[in-house]
């Protein structure tokens, strides 16, 4: 025979469910939390290097912007991003890669190739009307530097190009 307090009663009952409740809620906030802790977030090393150009299709000494696809690595999220890059190639085994945003304050330059208006056979930028010569250095404005590199190589005659860019000063 049971005695009173080994019965279980309502009131038991609903203390041990608040608490299996309790901890429940409690797993479903630390779980997320603990692997946002404990795990380190991805970063974009730039070692990722992405083919955008046959050089064989690029004319030699006439800069191009190459539009292109590349996956970036953000935290714990990949995106994949459109961008661009300005080639120069040199020959079929070297050619340099530009990143598109000028270096004074990050405005997007063009080539101006046609010797129409502006500095002709130069980038121009047109935000402070800085200009650069086809291997990137300074010929006039504001720019405190040369044109950004990509850290880019060629393998079997295709630019292999990284998100990393190399600041030349
Ligand atoms: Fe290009 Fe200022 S942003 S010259």
């Amino acid at each position: 025979m049971k005695t009173e307090e080994q019965v279980p009663s309502r009131r038991s009952f609903h203390l041990t469910m608040i608490r299996l409740l309790g901890g429940l809620i409690g797993a479903v906030v630390a779980a997320p939390a603990a692997v946002y802790l404990l795990l380190k977030p991805k970063s974009d090393t730039g070692e990722n290097l992405v083919e955008i150009a046959s050089l064989s299709e690029i004319p030699a000494g006439k800069p191009q912007e190459v539009v292109y696809y590349r996956t970036r690595v953000d935290g714990w999220k990949r995106i994949r991003e459109k961008t661009t890059a300005w080639v120069v190639k040199n020959s079929n085994e070297d050619a340099v890669a530009f990143h598109p945003a000028c270096p004074h304050l990050g405005c997007a330059y063009h080539w101006d190739g046609e010797g129409g208006e502006g500095a002709g056979d130069a980038f121009v930028c047109p935000c402070h009307a800085s200009s650069f010569s086809k291997d990137g250095a300074v010929l006039g404005g504001p720019a405190p530097r040369p044109l950004d590199r990509y850290v880019s190589k060629v393998e079997g005659g295709k630019l292999l190009v990284s998100s990393e860019i190399k600041k030349v000063s």
